[in-house]
């Protein structure tokens, strides 16, 4: 018997939950099945698949220094994707999850910025390229790849830029606090090419997400140990656009991040926002700030962003312009522009909300383009936000 959904589920579009698209394809649910080697591939990400938004299959070693090094991973009694033809095995799995709505990416050790390319060439653009810089086994970082590439930051970026020539989409995945500078990294893979970073934050947690979403506009996927959705929140809260799971990934889990997920999203219009910035939150918290009219974190912020206070408030107007939080005169500052985030409760902005026909999720969603706007500046603008 099929199971009944309920309403949200019937009227709510992935789309219109999320707003998040990946090399060209929806995104339905901001979970990604992160690479495991010698286990993750097409029958697990199946198996997995109506909980999951993106899968990472692999990795796999691509050229023969690589290979080399698998074959001692294996001697070692290591899980590997062994094979003579990895092109032809990604391929192989590739077409296997064309029909599962997931977004797939694959996870690739290689030794030279060419090897990453050729494979590219062969197998076109319908996958997302993730180049391992994570893997810390000593064959793979004798083979110069995986963490290697952290500590040989040129190559790194030598690799996204051959394989953006390739016009394909571009993900590295990192260990954090393995390069010297995780921020600096961010920047110069942003600057390369890349179009995701997927980061393994180890113990680091969301301060050092936060410092890499106040140092990039790239789409950023949280890693280590999401267990529970409260620890989803908090990434998001922070920066991430997706959370990754591995050693946890079973069905259960994901089931359960996936429902709560999607009743959050609806909850709030907003699956991602950021604390307000005297929270904690990340430089999108912009979007929440008052006029820059007394003494509080938003006054070094935007001296660090070198955005002048005349400035910020321009945007914030400009941004609002002729939309439903325009107005809003009975609020502090005159406009919803200058509002609270919606789980601050607030009467003066709900009345606000309230003659203009405004849902606080709807109130939400108009925050989050005008973030958009506010982060194009910051970024267009090249900013470097060096904040703990
Ligand atoms: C057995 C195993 C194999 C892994 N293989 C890869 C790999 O090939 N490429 C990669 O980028 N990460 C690999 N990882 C790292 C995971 O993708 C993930 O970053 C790490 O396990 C932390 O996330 P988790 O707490 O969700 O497991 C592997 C992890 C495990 C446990
Ligand atoms: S401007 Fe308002 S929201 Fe922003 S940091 Fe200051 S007090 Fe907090
Ligand atoms: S009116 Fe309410 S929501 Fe708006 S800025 Fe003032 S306290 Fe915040």
């Amino acid at each position: 018997m099929q199971k009944k959904k309920n309403t949200q589920e019937m009227i709510m579009d992935p789309y219109d939950r999320y707003e998040l698209m990946v090399n060209g394809t929806v995104v339905k649910t901001p979970i990604v099945l992160a690479s495991m080697a010698g286990v993750v591939d097409a029958a697990y990400a199946l198996a997995r698949k109506e909980h999951a938004g993106m899968v990472c299959i692999g990795g796999y070693s691509i050229d023969e220094a690589t290979l080399a090094a698998s074959r001692l991973l294996v001697e070692a009694g290591r899980d590997e994707f062994l094979t003579d033809d990895p092109v032809a095995e990604i391929r192989a799995q590739a077409e296997m999850l064309a029909e599962s709505g997931l977004v797939v990416a694959v996870n690739m050790r290689g030794s030279a910025p060419e090897s990453f390319a050729a494979a590219a060439r062969a197998l076109g653009p319908g996958m997302v390229y993730e180049i391992d810089a994570h893997c810390r086994q000593e064959p793979m970082i004798a083979a110069g790849c995986g963490e290697a590439l952290l500590k040989n930051t040129e190559q790194l970026e030598e690799t996204v830029r051959a394989l953006k020539a390739e016009n394909v989409t571009v993900s590295v995945k990192i260990r954090a606090g393995v390069a010297d500078d995780d921020r600096a990294l961010a920047q110069a893979l942003w600057h390369a090419g890349a179009d995701i970073l997927h980061i393994d934050l180890m113990d680091f947690g969301h301060t050092k997400l936060r410092q890499i979403r106040n140092a990039c506009p790239l789409i950023l996927i949280a890693n280590n140990s999401i267990t529970s959705f409260s620890v989803v929140k908090d990434m998001l809260a922070h920066g991430a656009d997706m959370v990754s799971l591995a050693r946890h990934a079973d069905p259960a889990t994901l089931a359960d991040l996936d429902t709560k997920m999607a009743a959050y999203a609806d909850e709030t219009g907003w699956y991602n926002a950021p604390k307000q910035l005297c929270r904690g939150g990340d430089i999108r918290s912009l979007t929440f700030c008052c006029m820059p009219v007394k003494n509080c974190p938003l006054i070094p912020s935007l001296e660090h962003l070198g955005i002048s206070r005349n400035e910020f408030m321009s945007i914030k107007l400009d941004g609002v312009k002729n939309t439903l939080i325009e107005g809003g005169e009975n609020t502090c500052f005159g406009s919803l522009t200058w509002c609270c985030k919606s789980s601050t409760p607030c009467i003066f902005r709900n009345m606000a909300l309230q003659q203009v026909g405004l849902s606080l999720p709807d109130y939400m969603r108009y925050k989050r383009r005008l973030s958009e706007k506010l982060m194009k500046r910051v970024f267009e603008g090249d900013a470097f936000y060096a904040t703990e």
